[in-house]
């Protein structure tokens, strides 16, 4: 491999395989929780969890808020694989080992994945504990040359150069939609574009102002790299973001945004979240 390539084909499937002798459980669903949403995994049924530290080529995770677990087990029926716990640019990995966890995805059978996230908001229509259905990405990493899929492609995983206008399955979407309407939460439940930074400083008041008029309408660190390697390996893809703070747009303004008002919002509004991820993975159609 290239230098800046850490994983071959062969190491994930290694892990895959490993993984695969070690649970009967056959995933057509991936799930990524995050930041204080990781009570989702312990939702699923007759569970068999991993430690990250015991699977074959996997990163643990640093950050507080995040377990470090890969869970697999059935929701309402489905086969699933949930990580409790992601990798972040900001814990100063190498982007292909934040976005590893996808193509094992793809190496177990997943053709799914939801991915959530705690965000801030930018758009001023949005409420702390609003959740936001993700319709699109600013990717600012990729800008500057830091994209997951940078370096030798294998046309095994995917195309050299892959499309992503069709990032977010409109479908998913709308079953999001149709079924937060029912559950009762069509008064939080928006629908967005997420802008995806470095970290791990939040933003400058100028940052979100800039970011505001770009068209984003939450920003967090992220989700999009993991989007990308899933699209690039054809997994259908939905994303959530729980916004648990609004970013700080204005010079007079006393907020400040901190890890702690994160995860104090991702406790008051998870139950939700995991009840309309419930609802949406028992409706969904598999190919
Ligand atoms: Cl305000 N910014 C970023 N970058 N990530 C966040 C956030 C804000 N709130 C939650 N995650």
């Amino acid at each position: 491999p290239q230098g800046n390539q850490c994983y071959t084909y062969e190491d994930c499937k290694a892990t895959a395989d490993w993984l695969l002798t070690q649970t009967d459980v056959r995933p057509s669903v991936g799930i990524v929780c995050g930041s204080g949403l990781g009570g989702l995994a312990e939702m699923l049924k007759n569970q068999v969890a991993f430690n990250y530290k015991d699977i074959p080529n996997f990163p643990q995770s640093t950050v507080h808020g995040h377990a470090g677990r890969l869970v697999f087990g059935t929701l309402k029926g489905r086969s699933c694989v949930c990580m409790q716990g992601r990798f972040h640019l900001y814990e100063g990995y190498p982007i292909q080992k934040i976005t590893l966890p996808m193509r094992i995805f793809k190496l177990l059978g997943v053709d799914t994945v939801i991915l959530t996230n705690a965000a801030g908001g930018l758009n001023q229509d949005f409420k702390v504990g609003d959740i936001m259905i993700m319709k699109d990405h600013l990717n600012m990493p990729g800008f500057a040359g830091n994209n997951p899929l940078a370096g030798l492609n294998d046309d095994r995983f995917g195309v050299r150069f892959p499309c992503m206008s069709d990032a977010y399955d409109r479908e998913l979407q709308q079953l999001a939609m149709d079924v937060g309407q029912e559950l009762g939460f069509g008064d939080f439940l928006k629908e967005g574009v997420y802008c995806v930074l470095g970290g791990p400083s939040f933003e400058t008041i100028a940052e979100c102002r800039m970011l505001h008029k770009l068209g984003a309408d939450a920003v967090g660190m992220s989700t999009v790299h993991e989007v990308i390697v899933a699209r690039h390996c054809g997994m259908r893809v939905f994303a959530l973001s729980l916004i648990t703070n609004q970013a700080v747009m204005d010079y007079d303004s006393e907020e400040k945004a901190n890890h702690e008002e994160v995860l104090q919002t991702g406790k008051q509004r998870a139950e939700q979240l995991e009840q309309l991820i419930f609802t949406m993975v028992a409706r969904m159609e598999h190919n």
